[in-house]
């Protein structure tokens, strides 16, 4: 009954307001918080193709706990993408309610927004719309993720991005998700003043810079780090190698020394 009074009235019995919407506030900052960090590190781990191929499959060996298991349980990425996965909808779902529903919602909002002619605002709109389209692009590639974690590795990955092609979308998702993560980390930053300190004028100064270097080296990291998995992909086809796994040098190297009759 109580619910029927307060969703005619907006009020409860006790004339209050529903503390819902500030608890889906606060699912949706840490949600996005959690995501905001993981991607830091999902670029940092996805960019050790940069060093070297041996690094990124001893990095890949790591997440499927070979240090426990033998040869590695793809199944824990697996788990680990479930986990990533439901978030990313929680967060994905919370941040829908913030979209205009309909075109005179969108009006009365663009109006407002180029009326005030602060950049703050106008960083919604990016929010608005690359958050839309990881609606789809994050689900493709956590779906394939969560259920191929199996190929994950320098030469999987690397056909993944080239034969399988998709290195379309991820040109599209990295851009989405530098600017939507960067953004979102400032946003809740200045929301919950965070680093605000005496002077929360500087310190916003200060984060927008903060906010701007990281995208750029987001983005060059992760522009540099989806060439070197499509120049890898590109020469393993040519080879004719596609769906072929990478051998370490440390197992090549033992298993050179086995055949030759030498002790390791
Ligand atoms: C636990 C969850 C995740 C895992 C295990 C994972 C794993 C990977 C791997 C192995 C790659 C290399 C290419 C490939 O194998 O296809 C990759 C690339 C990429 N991932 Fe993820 N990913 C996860 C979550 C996410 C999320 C949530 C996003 C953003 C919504 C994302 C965005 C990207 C982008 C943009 C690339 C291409 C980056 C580049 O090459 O520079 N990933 N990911």
């Amino acid at each position: 009954m109580s619910d029927l009074i307060e969703g005619y009235l907006g009020k409860t019995v006790e004339r209050k307001k529903s503390r819902v919407p500030a608890k889906l506030d606060y699912i949706q900052s840490a949600t996005g918080l959690f995501l905001g960090l993981f991607m830091w590190g999902h670029m940092l781990f996805v960019s050790s193709i940069l060093v070297s191929k041996d690094f990124m499959y001893t990095i890949t060996k790591f997440f499927e706990a070979s240090f426990i298991f033998d040869g590695g349980e793809p199944i824990i990425v697996s788990a680990i993408v479930l986990f990533v996965f439901i978030v990313f909808i929680v967060h994905a779902a919370m941040g829908m309610r913030k979209l205009p529903s309909n075109f005179k919602q969108y009006q009365v909002i663009k109006a407002h927004a180029d009326s005030m002619g602060h950049e703050d605002t106008k960083l919604w709109f990016i929010q608005a719309f690359t958050g839309f389209a990881m609606f789809f692009l994050g689900s493709v590639h956590l779906y394939i993720m969560m259920t191929n974690a199996d190929t994950i590795g320098p030469y999987g990955s690397a056909d993944r991005v080239w034969s399988a092609w998709m290195w379309p979308l991820y040109i599209l998702l990295l851009l989405a998700v530098e600017f939507h993560g960067t953004i979102g980390l400032y946003r809740l930053a200045v929301k919950w003043g965070w680093f605000d300190g005496s002077d929360p004028k500087a310190t916003r100064k200060k984060l927008k810079m903060y906010k701007k270097a990281l995208t750029w080296f987001f983005l060059i990291l992760g522009f540099a780090t989806l060439a070197a998995y499509m120049k890898i992909g590109y020469e393993h086809k040519q080879a004719g190698k596609v769906g072929e796994r990478y051998t370490p040098t440390a197992q090549i190297m033992m298993d050179y020394n086995i055949n030759s009759g030498r002790v390791a």
